[in-house]
């Protein structure tokens, strides 16, 4: 197996180093993942973003899937395990969105940020240019940020807004924590980075993706404040 405990952690600082930079681009995205700072229409529409990102992840993730089959079954078998374990997880934010005043139909017309738009974007085009790793490393990506900073903000929301107004952002902390989803996919990267080229690949895509999450954050910002 080429990726060992060593190239995981050289992952993780990457991300760190890349989210650090991003802190430094955009305040109220580091004060939203590392201080008290809390505005609720900002939470609220970042869960809105999160529920409809969740959707368009899971059918980019799919069609991950259907191009592994040709060709990775060993990645094909997980990542499709990963996508069954995800579909539906929308609904959790849905229940938490319903509390807030979005009826269903609200969030059926509601659009992603262009950002978003953009993100989704770049990963569909390049799962079709160059297969599906791009997928796992950013799914990969979402559960290690999930697991750094979703426990925080889920707890401090609840703190300004109650437990009651988070209980479906507080199922899907518990639920990836029960399933170790950041262990599932960390286990998944050994599938499609085999060599030193595919690791360089992996982290370019990191490059790519991250200052795309600030620029999702700078628009949030930018849109709500
Ligand atoms: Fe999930
Ligand atoms: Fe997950």
């Amino acid at each position: 197996m080429f990726v060992t405990k060593k190239e995981t952690t050289i992952l993780e600082q990457q991300v760190k180093e890349l989210m650090a930079v991003e802190f430094g681009k955009v305040p109220k995205m580091e004060n939203f993942h590392t201080s008290d700072w809390f505005n609720e229409n900002y939470y609220k529409r970042h869960i809105l973003e999160c529920l409809l990102r969740i959707h368009m992840n899971n059918e980019m993730d799919s069609r991950a899937v259907a191009i592994a089959t040709q060709s990775n079954t060993a990645l094909a078998k997980m990542l499709s395990y990963y996508v069954y374990d995800e579909l539906g997880h929308d609904e959790m934010f849905a229940r938490d969105l319903d509390q807030y005043g979005y009826t269903a139909t609200d969030i059926q017309l509601s659009s992603v940020f262009s950002s978003t738009m953009k993100l989704m974007g770049y990963l569909n085009f390049v799962v079709e240019k160059e297969g599906p790793m791009v997928a796992v490393v950013w799914d990969w990506f979402l559960e290690f940020y999930g697991d750094e900073y979703n426990p925080f903000i889920t707890e401090k929301a609840a703190a300004n807004m109650g437990q009651a107004k988070v209980d479906g952002a507080a199922a899907h902390v518990a639920f990836d924590e029960e399933e170790d989803h950041s262990g599932m996919m960390t286990d998944m990267l050994g599938t499609c980075i085999k060599n030193d080229a595919d690791f360089i690949k992996a982290q370019k895509y990191l490059s790519v993706l991250i200052p795309l999450v600030g620029e999702y954050f700078n628009e949030l910002q930018r849109e709500v404040l």
